[in-house]
Parts: C-alpha cells; sequence; structure tokens
C-alpha cells in the first residue's frame, strides 16, 4: 500500500488522486528509490503498467479506495466531528496529512509491533506526530479494545468517526466480531467505514480474475487471508452487531469513479469492498 501510495504521490497534481508525501519513508531502499524514479515523467506509468499487469486490479483498487476514503473523512469533518479511530492504521498517514484532522482526537490503533515501527520511521524521517494523535497498542484478537480504548482517553459520548481499513480479512470472524461490536458502542450517529473481501474469493479463487498471482505473492510474503464476507449478508451481520449499513461499495465501482478513463479496461479485485455503517 506504501508503495502504491508512493507512486501515486509521484504524479504531478493534475493527475494524482491525492498526495501522501510520507509513503516514501515507509519503504525498503529499493522501492524507495523505485518510488523516487517515478518523479521522472514517463516512469511512473511503467511501472503502474508493470504493477497492473502482474497483480490485477491491487494497485488501481488501492489508490481510488485511498481517495474515496479521504473524501468520506472530509465530508465527516464537514459535519462535524469530535474524535477519529484509525483501526489497524499500520503505516496510513491521514493524521498527519488530511486538513482538519489536527483539530480531531485521532487515535491510531495498531497492533504494538507496528506501532514502534511506524515511530521508528517517523523518527527517522525527523517526521513528529501532530499532538492529536495518540498511538494505542492492541492485538484484536485479544477483544481488549474497550479497556485499552478507555485508558487512552476514548470517549463514547463523541461523536466519531472509525476507519478500519485492509484489516478484517487478516482476522478471524470472533475478533471481526468483537471489534465490530466495540464500534457500535460509539456515540449515536458515529460512523464505521471498513474494508472486508467478498467471501467468495475465499471459497472459490478462480472466479475472481487475478488471484493466482495475488495468492502466491500473498503466501510468499506469510500474509494469509482469512476472513471475508457475502455481499448479500452484510446489513444482517452488522444490525446484528447494532450497526445499520448506509453503503457497499465495490472496488470496481470506486474505480470507476475516480478512473473513468481506464476502469472499463480494468480486472481484477472486484472481491475487495468498502462498507460505511452507522451506529444506531
Ligand atoms: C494491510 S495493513 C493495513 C494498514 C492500513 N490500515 C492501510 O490501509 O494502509 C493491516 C494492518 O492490520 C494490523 N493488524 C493485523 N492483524 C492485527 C491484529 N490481530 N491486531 C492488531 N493489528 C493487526 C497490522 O499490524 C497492519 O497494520
Amino acid at each position: 500500500m506504501a508503495l502504491f501510495r508512493a507512486i501515486e504521490s509521484s504524479l504531478p497534481a493534475r493527475r494524482r488522486l491525492f498526495e501522501d508525501p510520507f509513503a516514501r519513508q515507509f519503504l525498503r531502499p529499493r522501492f524507495a528509490l523505485l518510488a523516487r524514479l517515478c518523479g521522472v515523467p514517463g516512469v511512473a506509468d511503467l511501472v503502474s503498467q508493470y504493477i497492473d499487469g502482474r497483480w490485477a486490479g491491487a494497485r488501481s483498487s488501492a489508490v481510488a479506495r485511498t481517495r474515496l476514503i479521504d473524501d468520506i473523512i472530509a465530508e465527516a469533518l464537514a459535519q462535524g466531528l469530535d474524535q477519529m479511530v484509525i483501526l489497524g492504521a499500520g503505516f496510513d498517514t491521514r493524521a498527519y496529512r488530511l486538513p482538519g484532522l489536527s483539530d480531531v482526537a485521532v487515535f491510531e490503533v495498531d497492533h504494538p509491533d507496528t506501532l514502534a515501527k511506524k515511530q521508528a520511521v517517523l523518527r527517522h524521517a525527523s517526521l513528529v506526530a501532530p499532538s492529536c494523535v495518540r498511538s494505542v497498542g492492541i492485538d484484536f484478537t485479544s477483544a481488549d479494545l474497550d479497556r485499552v480504548m478507555d485508558a487512552a482517553g476514548y470517549s463514547t459520548q463523541a461523536r466519531t468517526f472509525i476507519l478500519w481499513e485492509g484489516v478484517t480479512n487478516y482476522l478471524t470472524e470472533a475478533a471481526v466480531d468483537s471489534t465490530l461490536r466495540w464500534c457500535a458502542r460509539a456515540a449515536s450517529g458515529s460512523e464505521l467505514l471498513f474494508t472486508y473481501i467478498n467471501r467468495a474469493v475465499l471459497d472459490d479463487p478462480e472466479s475472481f480474475a487475478g488471484t493466482e498471482t495475488l495468492f502466491a505473492t500473498l503466501k510468499e510474503a506469510g500474509e494469509q487471508w482469512t476472513f471475508g464476507l457475502a455481499p448479500a449478508e452484510l446489513a444482517d451481520f452488522l444490525r446484528q452487531r447494532g450497526l445499520a449499513l448506509q453503503q457497499d461499495i465495490g472496488s470496481s465501482e470506486y474505480r470507476a469513479r475516480y478512473l473513468p478513463r481506464v476502469s472499463g479496461v480494468m480486472r481484477g479485485y472486484e472481491f475487495y469492498r468498502i462498507a460505511i455503517a452507522r451506529v444506531s
């Protein structure tokens, strides 16, 4: 994700969907060099073409999703927001780069090992986290969110936007269940945006283009996708956990919205989806 964001950020302002000036800091040296080279006219397009040819839809889906989530956060900010929680924040830098978030308490929640890595990278790049950012270490499988978030100063009375991007597919159903139930205890009217994969890609990978290479790469990286949901069952699944589904957007839709010129010919990653729910 950091590489995709860095490549997109290297494009001229009129062509890019967003600018994440920090993404490059999180890359290993050879990828950081590649991202730097993408600043040379034409190189970003060549690199993108290579990535798109090898991992169908992964990059385009990721950059369109980043922009969509940025836009949704901007809307939430315009409506008034007291808190933002980024569950599984990883190398997400929205708290550092999105105007408006500096006035909101932002909780970056992740595994302690990932948080330590992020902080080391930020220190190395002499980047100081805005004072609004609070780091909260947790393992989602421990079902301990209530306790650690209370200790970090999270309020269940404040209007909150919770972002949970790129994580549910790595968890167990029990961890997803307990985390969603925790989200539903936010103040009424609060919003949750999370990504999930269509369960069909786990049950029958061949029914989606490009999964063979993708799954091989995940295996090589020691990452395994373990959890998915059937879009048709999503509303019920959320309702049972105190959340009302507002929108369920597939990557073909958000690619068409932000990359209209190429979305018609772009294949792959159709199983990756964004759900937006409201605390009912
Ligand atoms: C693919 S990254 C997504 C990061 C970020 N949200 C983004 O979209 O760039 C998945 C994140 O989930 C975190 N994660 C995965 N399993 C976890 C667990 N059991 N407890 C806490 N964090 C976990 C990882 O540390 C990592 O930061």
